[in-house]
């Protein structure tokens, strides 16, 4: 087979983990797959394909396939990452997919990062506080500097795909763990002058082995965030102030 550009594509073998966690037949085993590289090929075509094509039973995620929903994470080759933005030709022939771990297994790729992302936001009220009490237009209309505003908009590119999270030594280690992503949430809504929690409020919920004590600096999530949010920075600043509150 020959690629849109008339050169040969590798023969790729992809190792996919099967696995359905509802059927008591299933064991946990690697699947192999392979099939014909093409041009630009991301993994989610490289699965799409395999599901078109050798095995319509595969599962995994996927809504945008454009890095902005969120849902199609998974263990490449080790390190989690996003299926639609990685490309085959960043890989070797041998390619293998896992869940990501942490969260629940719903089957093969696929898992329920939603279930994990709203127990981590409801335990932080990742809300802003006090515009919901009593409703004021004008209020929630004020002027924002524009400088304010892109740092927060910074923040908020967090997609929720769990990388970071299935990164995280601690993460592995107590399912309490808010993440990097909990810790950029916070920081996100410190910086928002919307929300009028004091710090005193934010130590109750981050300021704990749960929250940015329990975080060692292991970085794993600034190594694998897919929008490259500044967590290392975003921690340290929530880190300081939590200190603070705690002396
Ligand atoms: Fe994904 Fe980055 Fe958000 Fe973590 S902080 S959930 S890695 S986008
Ligand atoms: Fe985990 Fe990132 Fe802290 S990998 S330990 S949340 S620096
Ligand atoms: Fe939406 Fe990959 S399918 S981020």
């Amino acid at each position: 087979m020959t690629d849109a550009k008339g050169d040969d594509g590798r023969l790729l073998r992809v190792h996919v983990m099967r696995y359905n966690p509802q059927d008591a037949n299933s064991t946990p085993h690697l699947e192999t797959f392979e099939i014909r590289e093409a041009a630009g090929m991301t993994l989610y075509v490289a699965l799409t394909e395999i599901r078109e094509t050798l095995d319509a039973s595969v599962n995994f995620d996927f809504v945008c396939r454009a890095g902005i929903c969120g849902s199609c994470g998974m263990m490449i080759n080790g390190q989690p990452g996003l299926a639609c933005r990685t490309l085959t030709a960043s890989l070797p022939k041998d390619i293998t997919l896992l869940p990501l771990p942490v969260f629940e297994l719903i089957s093969d790729l696929s898992v329920n990062t939603g279930k994990w992302m709203r127990g981590m936001a409801e335990r932080l009220e990742t809300w802003a506080h006090g515009v919901d009490k009593d409703v004021d237009v004008d209020k929630l209309e004020e002027r924002m500097e524009p400088e304010l505003a892109q740092e927060i908009y910074e923040l908020e590119r967090c997609i929720e795909c769990g990388c970071c999270v299935a990164a995280c030594g601690t993460a592995h280690m107590r399912e309490d763990f808010v993440g990097a992503v909990g810790m950029n949430k916070m920081a996100r809504f410190r910086l928002d002058p919307r929300d009028d929690r004091s710090d005193a409020d934010l130590y109750e919920l981050v300021g704990n082995d749960e929250g940015v004590f329990g975080c060692l600096t292991l970085l794993g999530c600034v190594d694998v965030c897919p929008k490259d949010l500044p967590l290392a920075g975003q921690i340290a600043f929530l880190r300081r102030r939590m200190l603070k509150e705690a002396l």
